[in-house]
């Protein structure tokens, strides 16, 4: 047998396996009350709307839909997202500003490899995405972490990082930021500190990644003047912003998009062509059609509603839990809430409790830090249990807490 690990490269040697990939395994078994996957619940999933529409894509025109397309994407899919990013984001965009991504994971990833080169720092809100901390770190960045507070990043924090690094002779070029609801922690920034954020962009030369896949998954429409993303009040092109159909339509179909300066976008073509060629232009086709006939319009208020019910069955279950010292988030949107136990717990430690005794499953904070804390936090995700399995995983989470807050 051949020993390959002297062959891989330098970059894999700095990879790490999710734990969230891990704990899914984990969570997958029979009986376990899973909070740990974040993902959408798959009964959203306009199923029969894209299952129609795939059937008269194919009808119509089968060999295109099933060709090569544009490394870039599909343009009819371009045009119909324009609109969206200007009617539902704010976002005013030319077709010359976008890059359509298999995914938003895949955005972060050839954004870093864009930009950085091993070594480079990329500010980091703490806690943050593990995919984007892992795209980062892949290619050997240096991650530094920006501590948070329940508006948002902590602005003077920022500053005092960002000058840390020049006094060490680096500019941070990144700054990567998940402004609604973010996953983790289910907090949403401020606009005056979305604002105060393109002020020290400015003023340092930083580039802005605005990853926001939940702005949409939000529980009262009311609040959207409130979400307007980062980039909807950039004037000077510093932000590159994400976003993604998973949690608005189907996760499977791998469509998500990069808005971002031509000549950025320009670049992105030559960076995603040696990697995929192109995004699967039947997914592009389904998406497009989504758009262009309403189905996105007409779900968005089912999903909000539904992870609205089941966000404020957790809020209700962990009131009622009776739980000295423990806090948590109270997210307006998303998909998770965040709990950080007394300091001396270690929800690493408590986890294999929990699903052996208690049969639910979290995924621990730690992996979410970039500075090594973060060990008494934990996130919790409404998104995939039903209410009454959310009522009896809290109560049953809460009994394992308990035991070791006596
Ligand atoms: C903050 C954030 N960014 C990016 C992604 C990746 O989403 P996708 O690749 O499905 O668009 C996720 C998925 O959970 C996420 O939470």
């Amino acid at each position: 047998m051949i020993d390959f690990a002297p062959l891989y490269s330098r970059d894999v040697a700095c990879m790490r396996y999710s734990p969230i990939r891990r704990m899914a395994k984990l969570a997958m078994q029979p009986g376990i009350i899973g909070f740990a996957a974040g993902t959408p619940s798959a009964t959203t999933f306009p199923a029969e709307e894209i299952r129609r529409i795939a059937g008269e894509i194919l009808e119509k025109d089968a060999q295109g839909a099933l060709q090569y397309g544009l490394t870039l994407g599909f343009a009819g899919l371009i045009d119909a997202l324009n609109s969206f990013n200007k009617t539902r984001r704010g976002i005013d965009c030319t077709a010359e500003e976008v890059c359509i991504v298999s995914g938003s994971q895949q955005a972060l990833d050839l954004i870093g490899r864009l930009f950085l080169d091993p070594g480079d720092v990329v500010l980091i809100e703490l806690p943050s995405y593990i995919g984007g901390i892992s795209a980062f770190r892949n290619l050997q960045a240096e991650l530094v972490g920006v501590r948070q507070a329940s508006d948002g990043i902590d602005i003077e924090d920022l500053v005092a990082r960002i000058e840390a690094c020049r006094v060490r002779g680096r500019n941070p070029k990144l700054l990567y930021v998940i402004p609604n609801f973010q996953n983790p922690s289910g907090i949403t920034m401020s606009v005056e500190k979305r604002r105060a954020l393109l002020g020290v962009a400015a003023r340092y030369q930083l580039l802005i990644v605005e990853d926001d896949p939940y702005g949409e998954v939000c529980f009262d429409e009311s609040l959207m003047p409130s979400l307007r993303p980062i980039k909807s009040m950039d004037t000077e092109g510093r932000v590159l912003y994400l976003s993604t159909f998973s949690k608005i339509l189907a996760a499977g179909l791998r469509v998500g998009w990069i808005v971002a300066p031509r000549p950025v976008i320009e670049k992105l073509d030559l960076v995603k062509q040696s990697t995929d060629l192109c995004g699967s232009m039947l997914d592009q086709r389904i998406v497009a059609e989504c758009l262009r006939q309403g189905v996105v319009d007409r779900h968005l208020p089912k999903i909000r509603e539904f992870y609205r019910r089941k966000c404020r069955v957790m809020l209700e279950s962990l009131e009622k839990a009776v739980l000295p010292g423990v806090q948590w988030t109270r997210p307006e949107g998303g998909l998770f809430l965040w709990i950080t136990l007394p300091a001396r717990l270690d929800s690493e430690a408590l986890l294999s409790e929990s699903i052996e005794s208690a049969r639910v499953a979290y995924v621990p904070g730690h992996p979410f830090y970039v500075d090594d804390a973060g060990r008494n936090t934990l996130r919790v995700a409404f998104s995939k249990e039903s209410e009454d399995n959310i009522r009896a995983g809290i109560d049953r989470l809460a009994q394992v807490f308990r035991r070791h807050l006596e």
